[in-house]
């Protein structure tokens, strides 16, 4: 039997994962060393390989086939665009993707003005306001704090996460528009869901068994 191998979001979205999988018994000691700077564990017993890279990379993984499955955000999904299959919402990392501003951009909007776009996900901001909404806009790609362009007059709104809204709230922004609502994610590579198909199906049952369970509890 090969590794199927599982590429994790580095920090609190592959502590949160490996706690959903260990509920489906899947399990892996090795992760457990909260000191750890390894990139890559085994568990020889089940056959499987799990690593921790940067988010946007998780789906590059994926795409060619150096990860079976990975474990990432709807946004990364979203703004990478590779060709993989999304087969599960892990229902956690829950927050939405926002067009946020101060109350004053609501005009501009509305009118459909030629405004600026500051972001970190130029891809998923092109595909609202030019396919969704039909509007011109200049996007302009950021790396974080994005909250700071329309304080310091970069741009009029951002297209940005929001899960609390407490970043915007501090800095006087308030959400505008949702985009879409986002969570974490299960992708597949395309030639694994066939050649490991029972093992992933197998896999994917178990998960999906644990998150209905834990929903049933919240009802
Ligand atoms: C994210 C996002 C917002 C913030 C939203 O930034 O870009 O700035 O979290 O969370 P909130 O609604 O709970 O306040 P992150 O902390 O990932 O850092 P970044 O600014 O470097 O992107």
């Amino acid at each position: 039997m090969r590794y199927l191998t599982f590429a994790l979001t580095k920090g609190r979205l592959a502590d949160k994962t490996m706690e959903l999988l260990n509920k489906a018994g899947i399990t892996c000691r090795e992760m457990q060393d909260k000191n750890t700077r390894k990139l890559i564990f085994v568990n020889e017993d089940l056959k499987m390989k799990f690593f921790l890279s940067k988010g946007p990379d998780v789906p590059t993984y994926v795409e060619y086939g150096a990860a079976d499955i990975g474990i990432v955000g709807k946004d990364t999904i979203m703004e990478e665009g590779r060709n993989i299959y999304e087969v599960l919402d892990l229902g956690f990392g829950k927050c939405r993707m926002c067009v946020c501003g101060p109350q004053e951009a609501r005009e501009c909007l509305k009118h459909h003005e030629l405004i600026r776009v500051a972001t970190k996900y130029p891809n998923i901001a092109k595909d609202y306001f030019y396919n969704k909404k039909n509007q011109t806009v200049e996007i302009i790609k950021l790396n974080g704090s994005i909250e700071l362009a329309p304080i310091v007059g970069l741009s009029e709104v951002i297209v940005d996460i929001v899960e609390t809204g407490s970043t915007l709230r501090e800095n006087g922004l308030t959400v505008l528009e949702e985009v879409c609502p986002l969570s974490a994610r299960m992708v597949v590579n395309q030639v694994s869901m066939r050649m490991e198909n029972q093992r992933i199906t197998e896999l994917i049952t178990s998960v999906n068994k644990v998150l209905k369970e834990e929903r049933d509890i919240i009802l």
